[in-house]
């Protein structure tokens, strides 16, 4: 499979929405968070093969700020879970030159998580490889809204006398700025949906999405999404290669 990839043209960025852990759970009557235990161990294995294949950036969609409205005990169990997965990769994240990264608002997680992942930030902070976007707590609109008021504060602080905004200005202000946009967008347990993630940054990006709910994601879908849009051809409201 690896040979059918064209390494020249590896999506800079991946963004994946990792969907369906419970109902990966529910089928083989386990509780849901035997779902998300067994979803940790995907990301495990596509955090190395996307930093195997020289990836710029991933984008893991971890925790909604929809997601506060599960049971408590769910929440506290995907709390511990993060705290455990973030104290057995941490080591082979360095190791591997990845640089981990949050995305939203995570000053409102527990504190024994944003110790963790405060830890994690400094430990990788030099590294010079794959940026790992964790989004925790995390929503495109509120992104865009913090984005906008301290652009406005900016403005009325600095003075400005004919206030504009323009799409490098927004670009600049957004959790990923300096990062290149995604290319790729993957969802899996076929949901059509963007759910609140990502809305600016996705605007041309490639959208691919698998029946597999997410503990089942491995190596080989990654590639199939990679072998897929190495086929698609972006047009970003152009024309096509035959000027249709
Ligand atoms: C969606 O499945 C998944 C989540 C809300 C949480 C994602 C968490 C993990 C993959 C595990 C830990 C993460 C890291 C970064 C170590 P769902 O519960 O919405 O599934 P359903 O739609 O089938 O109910």
């Amino acid at each position: 499979m690896l040979a059918q990839i064209d390494i020249s043209k590896i999506p800079r960025h991946v963004a994946v929405i990792m969907d369906g852990n419970g109902r990966w759970a529910r089928r083989r009557h386990l509780p849901r968070i035997a779902g998300h235990r067994a979803g940790a161990q995907a990301v495990h294995n596509t955090v190395e093969i996307c930093s195997q294949l020289g990836m710029r950036v991933l984008t893991l969609y971890a925790f909604s700020a929809e997601n506060w409205k599960r049971p408590q005990r769910e929440i506290n169990l995907l709390m511990d879970l993060l705290r455990e997965y973030l104290r057995r990769e941490l080591g082979e994240i360095h190791k591997n030159n990845i640089r981990l990264q949050i995305l939203g608002r995570y000053e409102q997680l527990p504190q024994k998580v944003r110790q963790d992942l405060e830890d994690g930030l400094r430990l990788t902070a030099k590294n010079t490889g794959m940026v790992l976007n964790v989004a925790l707590n995390y929503g495109a609109r509120a992104e865009l809204v913090d984005a906008f008021n301290a652009i406005l504060k900016g403005m009325l602080d600095g003075g400005v006398r004919e206030p504009e905004v323009t799409e490098e200005i927004i670009a600049e202000h957004l959790s990923t700025r300096g990062l290149p946009d995604p290319d790729l967008l993957i969802r899996t347990s076929g949901e059509m949906r963007v759910s609140n993630f990502l809305l600016w940054q996705i605007a041309y990006a490639e959208i691919w999405v698998t029946e597999t709910c997410w503990p089942d994601f491995t190596r080989r879908h990654l590639l199939q999404a990679v072998i897929d849009f190495q086929k698609r051809e972006r047009r970003y409201g152009g024309l096509g290669r035959n000027g249709s």
